[in-house]
């Protein structure tokens, strides 16, 4: 009973505190692996973008030393002693510049270099015109030789080309101001000076430039993805932009969202198959405790059905032997209760062994054909006798012509006195058993019924369960092990056939087996013409 009693208390444990424990134990160990993994894609991705925001950086920087260096060269070059003066007239041009515009203290342009032939003088000054027109001179410090790079840039569109102008102020020795603007020369910036800079740029990632209105200036620009960098082309050329792509876009993407699908699918995937292999668990410890229980009540069960009869047996028994006992009638009592309680053991020491059988998988039935109402009319022989005692009227309906089945014969002999042995046992007082044999559909069909106690609807499957008995059974005291109808379950199943069971409380019960027909054997070709 304590052993009984700590198995059954072991379960509301696992269900009220191991069982939540794993699963919550599950669902946070897959919600900090999911972020864990949208955090190291997260960084990933920044120190992706990050590497591009570096490599933009020092391309663009290189590319404006060189560009500083050209203008810077030509600043210190140009040298207008006296404003008062005509210009000089020649200035040595540094690679990578244009041409050049001198201006006076008015802001006058005074001279250009290359100096225009005569045709196009008009519409080169027109053009420097525009180009100075919207300078901010005045933000500026003049240039001296201890403080260079005082210059600034301005780059935009004129008449839809791209245009960078370097510009700068100085002074003459009396102390007049004049001005110097610079065209750079944007054709060979793009042709040889990015793609110099561009060389430093490793296989993994393509680079584009875009001008104002996004014409590529190098390089071939690229769908946008989230992997992209763009950005100004730093402070000198501050109209172009700068594209960095990744070469490996589509493998990145592909990645972000295999993790992202990862994911999502992460958590509730891994707790239902949790929570699925945790109701497996609860299913077949469940399954356990049941069977260890209905073998300790089967054993308790098949002692006290032994010891019954067998006390009753050695009791009158002695009575015999001791000749203490009255007259020839009181002789045929005795020897009438031996015989019944030896009949009594013997069945259920042969529903035990045919069942012990059954379990290790050796049951071997020999299958004949035959007719399953001569089977019913033998094994009700047995029984005619014990239910006139028990006052019990047996009523037989077989219907006329039934088919052949295929059966064993002593397996059917099993069923039918296991199903009219409970029919006697759970019938009570009085009242009649009625064994009919009928067609259905396909199969032959063998009903016992009885108007008893009934079985209770919730245990109308159970009952067919090994060692399962009923409530009602057990709380009336009446005798049995519970492998009755499991032998009988089993036997049907093996014919091919089933068992139902139709029962109300206190209107009695239906036990019907079918068992299917035996098919027709057409004879074959040769047996045919031999006959
Ligand atoms: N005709 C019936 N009327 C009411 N209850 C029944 C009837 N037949 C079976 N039962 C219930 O089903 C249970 C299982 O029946 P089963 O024949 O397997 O076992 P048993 O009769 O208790 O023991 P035995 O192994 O000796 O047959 C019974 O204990 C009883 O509760
Ligand atoms: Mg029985």
């Amino acid at each position: 009973m304590s052993r009984q009693g700590a198995r059954i208390s072991l379960a509301p444990v696992i269900l009220a505190v191991v069982f939540p424990a794993i699963v919550g134990a599950a669902i946070a160990l897959a919600y900090y692996g999911y972020r864990y993994a949208v955090a190291a894609s997260v960084r990933s991705k920044a120190s992706l973008m990050e590497g591009n925001q570096q490599l933009g950086n020092l391309l663009t920087e290189q590319l404006q030393d060189r560009i500083d260096k050209a203008d810077g060269e030509l600043f210190d070059d140009i040298e207008w002693s006296d404003t008062a003066s005509d210009p000089p007239a020649h200035v040595d041009l540094p690679d990578g510049v244009e041409s050049v515009a001198l201006l006076d203290e008015g802001l006058k342009i005074r001279s250009l270099y290359p100096t225009p032939d005569a045709a196009h003088r008009r519409r080169e000054m027109d053009r420097w015109g525009s180009y100075v027109r919207g300078l901010d001179w005045k933000s500026l410090q003049p240039w001296t030789p201890d403080q260079q790079g005082n210059f600034r840039h301005l780059h935009q569109l004129f008449e839809g080309k791209s245009v960078l102008i370097a510009y700068a102020a100085k002074k003459t020795a009396e102390g007049r101001d004049y001005y110097i603007a610079a065209k750079l020369d944007l054709g060979l910036i793009a042709k040889d000076w990015i793609p110099d800079e561009m060389e430093v740029v490793t296989g993994k990632r393509r680079v584009a430039i875009l001008d104002e209105v996004a014409r590529p200036i190098y390089g071939e620009p690229q769908p946008r993805t989230p992997f992209q960098y763009e950005a100004s082309f730093g402070k000198t050329l501050y109209a172009w932009r700068i594209q960095i792509t990744p070469r490996n876009v589509a493998e990145l993407r592909a990645q972000a969202e295999t993790e992202r699908i990862l994911g999502m699918l992460l958590v509730p995937v891994s707790t239902v198959i949790i929570a699925l292999g945790l109701g497996v668990v609860w299913l077949s410890v469940r399954a356990e405790q049941r069977a260890s229980q209905m073998k300790s009540d089967f054993i308790a069960n098949v002692s006290h059905e032994l010891k019954t009869p067998l006390s009753l047996i050695r009791m009158f028994g002695e009575l015999l032997a001791t000749g203490k006992h009255k007259g020839e009638a009181m002789t045929r009592e005795y020897g009438g209760i031996i015989t019944r309680e030896s009949e009594r053991l013997a069945h259920l020491i042969d529903n035990v062994l045919d069942f012990a059988r059954l379990e290790r998988g050796k049951a071997s039935y020999s299958f004949a054909e035959g007719r399953l109402e001569e089977v019913v009319d033998r094994a009700l022989d047995v029984f005619r006798h014990r239910l006139e005692k028990e006052k019990l009227r047996l009523k037989t309906e077989i219907e006329p012509r039934l088919p052949v089945v295929r059966m064993d014969e002593d397996a059917m002999t099993l069923v039918l006195l296991n199903l009219v042995d409970n029919a006697v046992k759970y019938a009570g007082d009085g009242g009649e058993v009625q064994v009919r044999l009928r067609r259905a559909p396909g199969a032959v069909a063998l009903a016992v019924t009885d108007h008893g106690g009934g079985i209770a609807p919730e245990e109308q499957q159970r009952i067919f369960e090994r060692f399962y008995r009923a409530t009602a059974a057990r709380t009336r005291n009446v005798r049995g092990s519970g492998i009755g109808l499991a032998l009988v379950k089993h036997i049907a199943e093996a014919h091919g056939g089933r068992v139902e069971v139709e029962s109300a409380l206190g209107r009695g019960s239906t036990f019907t087996v079918y068992l299917p027909v035996a098919p027709l054997v057409t004879p074959a070709p040769e047996e045919a013409a031999a006959l």
